[in-house]
């Protein structure tokens, strides 16, 4: 018989990896709306600016050998430049390019952090509702997510210094904007606390902020990193949705002892990330297509969202409970009576090629919690089928009350 490790054979893992799975069934239908996804929409992918970069790097009085040859372990120096100044220093957090490693995508933060960071039996806690695929990185390395509560601020600070209290945890992971997948926003001045008592308790805050830029309302917030004095903040941010998902492109700010360490880790696992999708996205920021590219697709979404949640405020059953994000991709509905959105999903792909994220997946307590909740995506779904499909959807989910 196959021996896997201990590790890959924990229930707990393999559970996650079921719910994994279930959550995100493809839609195979043809005429299928899919509000179940989080990638960026298809006319927010640069995909003209990205032709003409290519024609000019690819070439040997260019940057097609440096795009082609290996890199270092950091990323390429100037990406993480324009990181540092574009991404970074607007936002509050001042920091320079030796303190930015260029990852392959967010979520390869996630498991160098765990790598570096958590011993089996570690305690990371987790928000309540949480990002499901982050769980899973979690629950490789042998680490217990406890869950901590929210409500529309994001994380309830009192809950989570209880929970510090009780469980000693290692890390506290969040995702503080637009969050996956409630789309709520953790409040400033809670920011500034979550930082404060990162210090106090002397435990690593995971900033996960991969939906910061996308904000089509409302104030900008500072990141929680802009708060950290001491280097208990690790922001973790991704390229997937303000570029391109299929570049897989991140970055990690640490200070330079966890920067040392996550640098090997790095190198242990694939040496860097790839030059090709650096250079090219370096390129894009240093030709000044960023901010334009930014502002176009933040109206899309503003656009996207405002036709989500007028659809949902029309078509779906009174009590219904949602939010009304004011960036990211995400909206999280709960819905009134005994709806067990996990059984309506299979149902209402089957017979009206719609899916939506069920609820329940999203909570690492398991039991009924989220057992009435779904995620809705708006980002990648085109105004007119949003109208279509949440109508759809709702006068589906009024049969059934
Ligand atoms: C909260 C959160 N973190 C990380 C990621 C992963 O991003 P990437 O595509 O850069 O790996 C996602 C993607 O959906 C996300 O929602």
């Amino acid at each position: 018989m196959t021996k896997f490790s201990k590790r890959w054979s924990d229930p707990a893992l393999v559970e996650t990896c079921d719910v994994m799975d279930r959550l995100f069934q493809p839609m195979t239908a043809a005429d299928g709306i899919a509000f179940s996804i989080g990638s960026p929409a298809q006319e927010a992918l640069p995909v003209d600016a990205l032709r003409e970069i290519s024609q000019d790097v690819f070439r040997r009085d260019g940057r097609g050998v440096e795009a082609l040859a290996y890199g270092t372990k950091m990323g390429i120096r100037d990406l993480r430049e324009i990181i540092a100044a574009q991404l970074l220093a607007p936002k509050g957090v001042q920091t320079t390019a030796d303190n930015i490693l260029i990852t392959a995508g967010g979520l390869e933060t996630m498991k160098l952090m765990c790598d570096v960071f958590l011993d089996p039996g570690d305690v990371v806690l987790v928000e309540s509702p949480t990002f499901v695929h982050c769980v899973m990185i979690f629950q490789i390395f042998n680490a217990v997510c406890i869950p901590c509560q929210m409500d529309d601020q994001g994380l309830i600070l009192e809950d989570v210094e209880a929970k510090i209290k009780k469980y000693h945890p290692k890390m506290i992971y969040t995702v503080p904007t637009f969050q996956n997948p409630t789309g709520v926003t953790l409040a400033q001045d809670r920011r500034q606390k979550l930082a404060e008592l990162a210090e106090k308790y002397d435990i690593l805050v995971l900033e996960d902020d991969p939906y910061r830029d996308i904000r089509f309302k409302g104030k900008d917030l500072l990141p929680i990193k802009a708060f950290d004095q001491t280097g208990h903040v690790v922001l973790a941010n991704s390229f997937s949705k303000i570029f391109s998902p299929g570049s897989r492109l991140g970055y990690v700010v640490a200070p330079d002892d966890i920067m040392e360490k996550i640098s090997y880790a790095k190198v242990a696992t694939n040496s860097h990330s790839s030059k090709i999708s650096e250079v090219l996205a370096a390129e894009f920021f240093k030709r000044g297509y960023f901010p334009e590219h930014l502002k176009r697709i933040c109206a899309l979404y503003r656009e996207r969202c405002a036709v989500m949640m007028d659809a949902i405020d029309t078509y779906f059953p009174a009590g219904t409970k949602h939010t009304y994000p004011d960036g990211g991709l995400f909206t999280w509905a709960e819905l009134p009576g005994d709806i067990d959105t996990t059984e309506l999903l299979k149902e209402t792909m089957d017979q009206l090629h719609i899916s939506f994220v069920a609820g329940s997946g999203f909570y690492v307590e398991g039991g009924d919690a989220g057992k009435h909740c779904m995620r809705i995506s708006f980002g990648a779904v085109t105004p007119e089928k949003i109208q279509v499909g949440i109508k759809r959807l709702g006068d589906y989910i009024k049969t059934k009350l």
